[in-house]
């Protein structure tokens, strides 16, 4: 049992995710949690050995740091209720699903001089971890990259297509590496976009052309029906005469010069929760908390992180045009 009191509001798949791993950190004691669907709640509380409690102020209330892990339309209000009460919150991407929203997230956090950690968990991945590294060490420098990530369907869970829950799809797994152009490439811009209502009532296409700061560009593309044909996330930079190419979180294949090897690192063996870096960031959140840096704590999504990029999700569908 450590010293870290941790509650969870919402306790679904993710949630799950999070409470296996923060169950095996000795500077944690899980300790309760709230969910509108009571039986839900009990179920997990006895999994987890926490406690159901009847409301979000009382896990708030019987905790140090919250976990929010609700649908996206209640993260901000869940966020900024535990914010309001000093607590440290560690909440599942997306930050927020309107930059008023988001603003006021960013003042509370400024405020109350408290941890705020998003849940992007692909900044620790291997495999975007090792991009990132090829392009800071200067193995790479990127002149270009070409990205898709797609979703397979928007029926599980069964909110996803309903962009009054989810604030539109590109809010869903896309978020994640546009949060990812961000973490390798540096700030955006300007983004051209198109997109379509192919087959959902949200808009579920999108084709978009990212302009960065710093000179680079890249296309990214997104659908949200493709079936989960492999493979669904792809991520590849070009260099002079260089690519780095990922294969969802699988494997990473990159080749630095003309008449050079090709070199390929493979995660496949790790766990899933490391290979998705889900074990990381829940690592790196109590090492935040406890004011320890093993050198790793810059790489995590910050409430600034989390205002910029719903500032870009705005502009894109602004760009498009079509509502969410
Ligand atoms: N980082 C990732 O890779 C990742 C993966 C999956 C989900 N997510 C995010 O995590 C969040 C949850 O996703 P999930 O797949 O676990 O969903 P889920 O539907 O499995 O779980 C959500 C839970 O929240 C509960 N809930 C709904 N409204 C509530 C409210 N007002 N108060 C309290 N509880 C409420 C539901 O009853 C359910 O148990 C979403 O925002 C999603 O985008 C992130």
């Amino acid at each position: 049992m450590g010293d870290i009191r941790i509650g969870i509001i919402g306790t679904g798949v993710i949630a799950g995710t999070h409470a296996g791993i923060l169950q095996q950190n000795n500077d944690v004691t899980l300790s309760s949690v709230f969910d509108i669907q009571k039986a839900r709640a009990e179920k997990f509380a006895a999994e987890f050995g926490m406690q159901a409690l009847s409301g979000v102020e009382d896990v708030i209330a019987d905790s140090d740091a919250v976990y929010i892990t609700v649908p996206n339309k209640f993260h901000a209000e869940m966020t900024l209720k535990t914010l309001s009460h000093g607590k440290h919150v560690f909440c599942e991407k997306p930050f927020a699903l309107n930059l008023n929203d988001a603003r006021k997230i960013v003042d509370a956090v400024e405020k109350e001089e408290v941890i705020y950690q998003l849940g992007f968990s692909r900044r620790l991945a291997p495999v975007y971890k090792k991009m990132k590294e090829l392009i800071t060490s200067g193995k790479l420098t990127p002149k270009s990259f070409n990205i898709k990530m797609n979703r397979g369907e928007l029926q599980v869970p069964s909110w996803t297509s309903d962009s009054k829950v989810t604030g539109g799809f590109l809010f869903e797994s896309t978020l994640h590496l546009i949060d990812m152009v961000r973490y390798l490439f540096g700030e955006v811009k300007k983004i051209t976009a198109v997109g379509s209502k192919s087959v959902y009532p949200c808009v579920d296409d999108f084709s978009m052309i990212f302009e960065m700061e710093n000179g680079i560009h890249g296309v990214f593309s997104s659908s949200a029906h493709t079936t989960w044909i492999f493979p669904f996330e792809r991520v590849e930079i070009y260099g002079d005469h260089a690519s780095i190419v990922s294969d969802e979180m699988e494997a990473v294949t990159y080749c630095m010069d003309l008449n050079t090897p090709v070199e390929k690192l493979t995660f496949s063996t790790l766990p899933i929760d490391e290979r998705w870096g889900f074990t990381q960031e829940n690592e790196l959140f109590v090492d935040r908390l406890l004011g320890r840096d093993s050198g790793e704590n810059a790489l995590v999504a910050t409430h600034l992180d989390g205002y910029k990029n719903v500032e870009l999700m705005e502009n894109i569908y602004e760009e498009v045009g079509l509502g969410r």
